[in-house]
């Protein structure tokens, strides 16, 4: 049994982890078509973590016997005026997954609610490196400025990225890669 009040934000918070997902996968769009197809690469990993996040909140509703509601996504941004910009975006984005993040742990402490409490201090813990990770390529970006050789390199240290064992978002696993 869970108290409604924890309920009600953890099943905001999987259309929250949904909604990341479809934007980091509108950014894959982006990326592809300017050519920058290690950022494109990154932001898929980037949405198959996002899609784990929603699930970790949806199973441990499940588990405790709550009945899942899934909300509407919102419209999300398609286009962007240069590659700084999504990642500007991601960042942001972050930092706002954080605040839902913290007000939920809020809310669970409020409720008592101390089975709630490991699973929001993993995403405590989680939110630190989101925000660094997309933070960083923002301040990288900026090093780079103007230089198609600078972009053209850091675009390929982030198609390095590996994505998780079986992730199905690795277009290996459906057979687009030779
Ligand atoms: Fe699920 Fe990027 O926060």
């Amino acid at each position: 049994m869970i108290n409604k009040k924890v309920f009600d934000a953890m099943n905001e918070q999987i259309k929250n982890e949904l909604e990341s997902a479809y934007i980091y996968l509108s950014m894959v769009g982006y990326f592809h078509s300017q050519n920058l197809d290690g950022m494109a690469h990154w932001m898929r990993v980037q949405v198959h973590e996002e899609t784990i996040h929603a699930m970790k909140f949806f199973d441990h509703l499940i588990s405790r016997g709550a009945s899942v509601t899934l909300l509407n996504l919102k419209q999300i941004k398609t286009k962007w005026k240069n590659p700084m910009e999504p990642w500007q975006d991601a960042y942001a984005h972050e930092q706002f997954i954080t605040a839902k993040i913290h007000a939920l742990l809020k809310i669970a402490r409020k409720e008592n609610d101390y089975t709630a409490e490991p699973l929001l201090a993993w995403f405590v813990n989680e939110q630190i490196e989101e925000e660094n990770n997309t933070d960083k390529v923002c301040r990288q970006l900026e090093m780079v400025g103007d230089s198609k050789e600078g972009l053209f390199m850091l675009d390929r240290e982030l198609g390095t990225r590996v994505y998780p064992a079986g992730s199905c978002f690795d277009p290996a696993a459906y057979n687009l890669v030779q």
